[in-house]
């Protein structure tokens, strides 16, 4: 597979960008997989699973305070920007799908995000479920009203993902005439295969990744350079 220079976002009238870690990592955001990757260095069966969070809940939070203090201290990059202003400048046509749970494609400037792992920035009630936003790094208040553990409202190792952000996800995904996927391994499930509904209904399908990944062979086009400067060739920005 080669680069393609032909591709131009305005040859397509609705567009998914499905996103990962790497379209993150020029904030400076560390990946989950590869040299310097989060899991590299934590084991994720002692940070990341509801079973870790029932034995040693502080333990959990410490973890998920740094990663806030981490992200908290990262700007999003010109790669966030560019999809959150073709979202503003063409609402319905444009949506995004991400396994990340930075929240930086927001603080971009896009408008609506399908979020499939959840968000750093949300906690939600292990007793009664209630979500809340919580933007403070580091969170110091670690319980509920009722008593109960606020747990991050993440999607963890063998949790099931959000029904609804699925289906939303779906269909936005099967409408569209372009999936970008960027900056993923694809490598975790269920998240992986949603692109391929793309494919199914005849879809254009680019990858961006400086490296191969476990999906590249699905895709029509595998651009082999950076997020921003992919985005922005795309863009002709
Ligand atoms: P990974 O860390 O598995 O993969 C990151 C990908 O980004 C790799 O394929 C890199 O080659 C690529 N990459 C690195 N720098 C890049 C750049 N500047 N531009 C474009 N691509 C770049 O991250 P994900 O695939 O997102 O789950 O991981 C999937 C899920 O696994 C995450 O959502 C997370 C993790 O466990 C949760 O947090 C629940």
């Amino acid at each position: 597979m080669t680069k393609s220079n032909n591709i131009s976002f305005e040859k397509f009238e609705r567009i998914v960008f499905f996103t990962g870690a790497g379209i993150s990592a020029e904030s400076g955001v560390p990946t989950f997989r590869g040299k310097g990757g989060i899991w590299e260095k934590y084991d994720y069966e002692q940070y990341a699973c509801q079973a870790a969070f029932d034995r040693d809940p502080e333990k959990v939070w410490e973890f998920h305070n740094a990663r806030r203090e981490v992200v908290a201290r990262c700007e999003p990059n010109r790669g966030h920007e560019i999809i959150g202003q073709l979202q503003k400048e063409r609402p319905g046509d444009v949506a995004i799908v991400t396994q990340n749970i930075d929240g930086l494609h927001l603080r971009g400037g896009a408008m609506t995000v399908h979020e499939l792992h959840g968000s750093l920035w949300r906690v939600r009630c292990e007793r009664c479920g209630v979500v809340e936003q919580r933007l403070e790094a580091p969170l110091t208040e670690l319980q509920h009203d009722c008593g109960a553990w606020w747990r991050p409202d993440i999607v963890w190792f063998g949790d099931a993902l959000d029904g609804e952000v699925i289906e939303a996800s779906i269909e936005a995904i099967s409408r569209c005439q372009l999936l970008v996927s960027i900056g993923t391994s694809g490598v975790v499930f269920p998240a992986a295969q949603l692109p391929l509904a793309a494919k199914k209904a005849g879809s254009t399908l680019v990858e961006i990744n400086p490296e191969p990944t476990a999906m590249s062979d699905a895709y029509d086009h595998c651009l082999r350079g950076s997020a921003s400067e992919m985005l922005a060739e795309l863009a002709g920005r």
